[in-house]
């Protein structure tokens, strides 16, 4: 143990890291118990309708094959809040790519098989999948995701643009994301009398045993759902999706025990994607910058199965000055998969369009971009009129471009040049709320000197236990070699999910106050402790969601330095660099990991990712890592992330705020400004792939005759 990991904020390495590198840390679907079967789905093949029959015969044929679950006769469940749960309870199908039905065999393969030789009929009625901006279906939500009014209004917006010295009018379209993390959805589960057990790759278990518990209509004591390592879920296993639910249906039916790995080509439709958004801005403001109006139109599209509202006009209302302001969501209804949470929902394609649009509003102005976000600094939220609890964004820009060279930019678009490539700069701003959930905690002093912290925290790879280990230790006034941290259970004291950027803030609070208790408990006694030792319990309902009267969000700073080849259109980014000011750091490795991954998402959120809606099949047409291209070693040049030490007294114990979505926000955006810099065009379209580029170029080289 190295002294400095005794310290809050050290970069302590991550203690599963060993476990994980050797392959010896089991992921859900490698609990290999004795008769586990394994299950594959079928997925509808048509975009709406209803199934009018299912044949099974020659499933029920193949080698290996045990049952086919299907809505005529799988388990009846009560109905979940979340109705894209309710799988195989009825005939109808709200989307391509909903299951049908459920096969369960000896092996993965007979499984496969299996699924293979089921024939589904169907009625098949018409669909409709695409997204425009006047769908004609769409309506202003009254409430976007996150419990956000849907739209809000300050002042008179449209009169204050109408009469601004210096107006910008634009539109960017994000298309639809896949979150693809690398351990595809999974689920090991099996019934013990009248227990379930499940092993589940989740970003949250305690969350998932009540949704279990509901449909399955028993008490949530009978279930023990784990999750010890999750390859991953960037939003897509915050909520539970339809492979634990299936897993423990088939479970009960079969009576055996069932793995259902969802295989990757299926995932696309049943795990949620980011919405797609048509984003519409309007930026007034006078000579001098300052903005006088700021509108942002937000179109978006959610499935029949459910509402969900991704939030993208909602950083528009923490950001910037403006005295007239209006942000609206609109929703259309389509046959499509249901959309779900992706890393920084809401944000991420929220300030693409935004800090595009600003870039473009700085080009007007003739005025440089940092000082044009450092002009419109508000002193209070705009939407809310609240303070901040702290807001370092104008030191992030000025670090930043301290830090990256950018006093030596020629602001020129098109002014930088080496051979076949233009090479640009560009610069965005970065923002993510503070968000803490109630949890509960046990600290154990044990005999030998030792303690145990028991909170149902999920590593999803972000090193949770290491930092929970860390805020216990801190708090305990030990060093961290002597504290063991259980987690990734749902028999664990109850904890929330890993999502929001809210678990460290959330889980670490109540291990810090259970620790401080225990420490206070050893502190006015002497001699040895019992045999179990003695515990000490937190929880921090009505204190981790009590409303507060700061508005606490973190700040970023995202800076871009990008080649684009005028032969083959390629985009290239040489060099990003991010600041950020997000309270105190607790562990600077495991910190720095966040912050640049999130970069790389933002780096193929620019560059790559796109999931197209296929009209004719109403469903995506990528579906594999073949053709949906997430950034690869290759195409990460140097990734910078720094921060800013801030000491924020309104937020928790550590002083902390979450870290793990705002690396991918406005990313794509300084991207994007990086790219108009080096071509002189502007793109507002997402990816920039060398096809859209190279046209863009070529039309700019030779303009259309008239
Ligand atoms: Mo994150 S999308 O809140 O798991």
């Amino acid at each position: 143990m190295t002294g400095t990991e005794t310290a809050l904020g050290a970069p302590a390495e991550r203690r599963e890291g060993r476990e994980k590198v050797t392959g010896t840390a089991r992921y859900a679907a490698e609990y290999d118990r004795p008769g586990r079967t394994h299950a594959w789905p079928v997925p509808a093949t048509v975009a709406r309708g209803r199934v009018t029959g299912v044949d099974t015969a020659a499933a029920l044929a193949q080698p290996g094959v045990l049952a086919v679950l299907t809505h005529e006769n799988a388990p009846r469940l009560a109905e979940p809040d979340d109705a894209t749960l309710a799988v195989l309870q009825d005939a109808k199908v709200p989307h391509r790519g909903w299951f049908v039905a459920l096969v369960v065999a000896e092996t993965p393969e007979a499984a496969r098989a299996g699924a293979t030789a089921v024939r589904v009929s169907y009625d098949v009625e018409p669909h409709d999948s695409v997204l425009r901006r006047d769908h004609p279906a769409s309506y202003a939500a009254e409430q976007a995701n996150g419990g956000h009014p849907g739209s809000t209004e300050h002042g008179d917006p449209d009169t204050a643009f109408a009469s601004a010295e210096v107006r910008v009018d634009v539109e960017y379209d994000v298309p639809p994301l896949h979150n693809h993390p690398m351990e595809p959805h999974s689920s090991t589960a099996r019934w013990d009398g009248d227990r379930l057990i499940v092993e589940t790759s989740s970003q949250g278990t305690s969350t998932a045993r009540d949704v279990l518990a509901g449909m399955f209509a028993m008490p949530a004591e009978r279930i023990t759902v784990v999750a010890e390592h999750v390859g991953g879920g960037f939003g897509s296993k915050g909520t539970p999706r339809p492979d634990v639910v299936l897993a423990a249906m088939a479970a009960r039916h079969t009576g055996r025990p069932v793995t259902l790995t969802l295989p990757r080509r299926l995932l696309p439709s049943v795990v949620g994607h980011r919405a797609p958004t048509l984003h519409r801005l309007r930026l007034g403001a006078g000579a001098d910058g300052r903005l006088t109006a700021l509108v942002h139109d937000v179109t978006t599209h959610t499935s029949r199965v459910k509402e969900f509202v991704e939030q993208a006009a909602v950083p528009a209302r923490v950001m910037y000055a403006a005295p007239h302001s209006r942000t609206v969501h609109r929703v259309a209804p389509l046959d499509v998969p249901s959309p779900s949470w992706m890393r920084a929902p809401g944000e991420a394609p929220g300030m693409y369009a935004l800090e595009s649009a600003m870039d473009e509003l700085a080009g007007e102005l003739g005025m440089d971009p940092v000082e044009l976000r450092v002009r419109n600094e508000p002193e209070t939220e705009p939407d809310s009129g609240k303070p901040f609890s702290s807001r370092h964004l104008v030191e992030c820009l000025r670090e930043g471009a301290r830090r990256f060279g950018w006093s030596r930019r020629d602001p020129r678009p098109r002014s930088g040049r080496t051979g076949p490539l233009l090479v640009g700069t560009g610069v965005a701003a970065a923002t993510y709320p503070v968000m803490v959930s109630p949890s509960t905690a046990a600290a154990r002093a044990l005999p030998d000197g030792t303690f145990l912290v028991q909170v149902n925290a999920t590593d999803i790879g972000t090193g949770a236990r290491t930092v929970v280990a860390q805020i216990a230790a801190d708090a305990l006034g030990v060093e961290p070699g002597r504290v063991r941290i259980e987690v990734g259970s749902s028999d664990l004291p109850y904890a929330s999910l890993a999502g929001g950027s809210s678990g460290t803030a959330s889980w670490g609070w109540p291990v810090h106050d259970a620790c401080v208790s225990l420490a206070e408990r050893l502190a006015g006694r002497s001699g040895p402790l019992p045999e179990q030792g003695i515990e000490a319990r937190a929880d921090t309902a009505g204190r981790a969601d009590a409303d507060s009267p700061y508005a606490r969000h973190a700040f970023g700073a995202h800076f871009a330095e990008v080649t684009v080849d005028t032969v083959s259109g390629e985009v290239r980014v040489r060099r990003l660099l991010g600041v950020y000011a997000a309270g105190r750091i607790l562990n600077a490795r495991t910190a720095r990991s966040q912050f640049i991954g999130g970069m790389t998402m933002g780096l193929g959120m620019a560059l790559t990712e796109d999931s197209t809606v296929d009209a004719p099949f109403g469903d995506f047409a990528e579906s594999d890592l073949a053709s949906y291209h997430v950034p690869a070693h290759a195409d990460v040049p140097s990734v910078e992330a720094h921060w800013i030490e801030e000491d924020d007294p309104h937020l928790n114990p550590m002083g902390s705020k979450g870290i793990g979505e705002i690396g991918i926000v406005g990313t794509a955006a300084a991207i994007g400004n990086a790219v108009h810099h080096a071509t002189g065009i502007r793109f507002r379209r997402l990816p920039l792939t060398p096809d859209r580029v190279l046209t863009g170029l070529l039309a700019h080289e030779s303009p259309a005759p008239v």
